[in-house]
């Protein structure tokens, strides 16, 4: 182990695949991070209101200070979803039989720990393929799971899921792809509709789509999620100003900005903000680029949609789906839905 560790550390990534402790680790066409935040950055700052995509905030200590927000007490999803699994893992996995488990934004992968132990206690194995844009926390979370599942026949996939869904490597079927944290909700209506019909498109008739998604509900709730008192999300949240400076020369200053999240509940989303505490310009000099910001002007950095289960399944149905079995928690916070190929 403390060699694998070793050799994880020392992984340079690079081009093509390469190996990692022996487990490959493929990177798509989409995984070219950088040079997409070039033209994100170029277009969000020059329009008015400023936005990011979300997919930035998303570097080592991103995905680390995401790992933190999961763990508040105020951040519900991701134990009420992991409950879920926990109860319902061996039930899909009768269902599915799947041959392979292939995880969209897998993160740290630590929920998807039900499906191995549900497999252990079944003497079923399967593959598994976590897709996530951060190849540190794919790196991570490979070396956690090869330690505690030794028999785990893994292949790590860097890329975007908003463009790499069409290239992904093949693997022995039926495939049970997972999304789960209610990363669809950080999806706008149009980009989840695309997304799902082209995963659709990828999918074989016998494989299966678990979604997680989360739930309209009080807006107190909501609103004490996204603003934890320990303040990791406002951090979480600041962390893609760092990856700015750091990947295209800029000077941002996190103290000229505020950490703005609340449940919008006529457009049924979480938004998160940057708000300008007073008027100054930043200057991105890799791309040539000034930003002026007003007093309280403010950067959208991500939406979190919240659902009814009628209205994913309506979604899911527009996108060629059909709607299997659907498991929520008992206070109706968040909801697992299985789906296939209609
Ligand atoms: N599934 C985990 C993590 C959710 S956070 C959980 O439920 O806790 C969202 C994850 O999606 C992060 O790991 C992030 O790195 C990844 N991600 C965000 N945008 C992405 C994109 N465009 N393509 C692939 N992965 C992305
Ligand atoms: N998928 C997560 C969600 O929508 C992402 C998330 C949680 C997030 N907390 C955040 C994104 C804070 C930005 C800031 O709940």
């Amino acid at each position: 182990m403390e060699q694998d560790m070793q050799s994880l550390n020392d992984f340079n990534v690079g081009q093509g695949t390469r190996p990692l402790a022996g487990i490959p680790l493929v990177r798509l066409p989409g995984s070219a991070r950088a040079s997409g935040l070039d033209m994100d950055a170029r277009r969000g700052l020059s329009q008015t209101p400023k936005r990011l995509p979300p997919k930035y905030f998303y570097d080592g200590r991103g995905s680390l200070l995401f790992e933190r927000i999961c763990e508040t007490p105020e951040y519900y999803p991701t134990r009420t979803e992991s409950a879920l699994l926990e109860r319902h893992a061996c039930g899909i996995l009768n269902q599915v039989a799947p041959g392979t488990l292939v995880e969209i934004g897998s993160g740290s992968s630590v929920k998807t720990n039900h499906f191995f132990v549900a497999c252990e206690r079944a003497g079923r194995y399967c593959r598994y393929q976590p897709f996530d844009v951060c190849d540190e926390a794919l790196r991570a979370a490979a070396a956690r799971l090869k330690h505690r599942y030794p028999w785990l026949d893994m292949e790590l996939l860097v890329g975007d899921y908003a463009v790499d869904l069409l290239a992904l490597p093949h693997s022995q079927g039926p495939r049970l792809f997972l999304f789960l944290g209610g990363t669809i909700g950080n999806l706008n209506h149009e980009e989840a509709l695309t997304f799902l019909a082209t995963l659709r498109a990828a999918m074989h008739a016998e494989d299966y789509l678990l979604l997680g998604f989360d739930r309209i509900k009080d807006k107190r709730v909501l609103d004490a999620a996204y603003n934890d008192a320990h303040g990791y999300t406002a951090q979480f949240n600041m962390n893609v100003l760092r990856v700015l400076n750091t990947q295209l020369d800029a000077n941002f200053d996190e103290h000229q900005f505020m950490h703005v999240a609340f449940f919008n509940e006529d457009e049924r989303q979480v938004e998160m903000h940057l708000k300008a505490r007073c008027a100054h310009t930043v200057t991105l000099a890799r791309i040539d680029l000034v930003a002026s910001f007003a007093r309280d002007e403010t950067i959208l950095t991500e939406i979190s949609r919240k659902f009814t289960p009628a209205g994913m399944k309506a979604l899911l149905e527009a996108a060629g789906f059909r709607w299997c079995r659907h498991e929520e928690s008992d206070n109706g916070y968040f909801s697992l839905a299985l789906a296939a190929p209609a």
